[in-house]
């Protein structure tokens, strides 16, 4: 089983983050903890990212978790028709939800030591799976992931060759409760609080092989269509 020694958590003062990296230090990792609040850290901005990375020290990270997401807030809802789509709502989605962790992938790329085996993990939603689409709706926030898982199967494929021993994961979590599914949370969804997911997040990460690379799995280790 894999023990993790060494994290970084983005977004660590999110309800998934936070949940997550408690349970890395009560299972005796250390790490280091990124948010907004703390250190006004912006996913968006590759220059927060690249100095996050720049501050690794000696021993790299082997798991690099993000936690960072968007789905509502500034005046935006998900969409329900098309009549609500807006630029702003597609951008803020994107920039977060796509280009950010774009851009942690990239840095991931420049700064990680190339035989190091690490875990790089960002969390995606089921909702990105354009062939589990059944529904329609929430346009800018599912593309948004859609674009992410995209960007991960491409990166893992680049990876396999530059980082042999890097496992790139998108993960869905599953419905938590916490300040992005809080306006959503109805009667007959399944909604576990973050530390329940947390524990099923951390089982799925210790069981990871190089097999697992570049999957899109959920909270289970299940396999999610894209
Ligand atoms: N909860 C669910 O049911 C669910 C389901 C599927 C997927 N997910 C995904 O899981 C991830 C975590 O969600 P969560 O439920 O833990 O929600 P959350 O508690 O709202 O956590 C999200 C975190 O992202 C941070 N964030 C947002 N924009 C950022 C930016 N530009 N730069 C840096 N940090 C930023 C937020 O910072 P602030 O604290 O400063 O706002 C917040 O701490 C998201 O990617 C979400 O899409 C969640």
């Amino acid at each position: 089983m894999r023990q993790f020694s060494n994290a970084l958590v983005l977004g660590a003062h999110g309800g998934i983050g936070g949940a997550l990296a408690d349970l890395l230090e009560a299972s005796g990792a250390q790490v280091v903890r990124i948010s907004r609040k703390d250190q006004d850290f912006d996913i968006t901005c590759e220059q927060n990212i690249a100095d996050v990375m720049s501050g690794m020290g000696d021993t790299p990270y082997d798991l690099v978790f993000n936690a960072t997401g968007f789905l509502h807030g500034d005046g935006i809802m998900p969409e329900k028709t098309l009549r609500q789509l807006s630029k702003e709502a597609l951008t803020k989605n994107f920039e977060t939800n796509a280009i950010g962790p774009a851009l942690l992938l990239k840095q991931l790329s420049l700064t990680m030591p190339r035989s190091h085996e690490f875990v790089a993990v960002s969390l995606s939603a089921r909702v990105g799976s354009i062939s589990d689409n059944k529904l329609g709706g929430w346009y800018s926030y599912r593309s948004a992931k859609a674009a992410q898982n995209q960007l991960i199967r491409s990166a893992a494929i680049e990876f396999r060759r530059t980082h042999p021993k890097a496992i790139l994961l998108a993960l869905h979590p599953g419905t938590v409760a916490s300040a992005l599914s809080e306006p959503f949370a109805k009667s007959g969804l399944r909604v576990r609080p973050p530390q329940q997911a947390a524990q099923e997040i951390h089982s799925v990460l210790q069981a990871l092989t190089f097999d697992d690379h570049g999957r899109f799995v959920d909270h289970d280790g299940k396999d999610i269509p894209w």
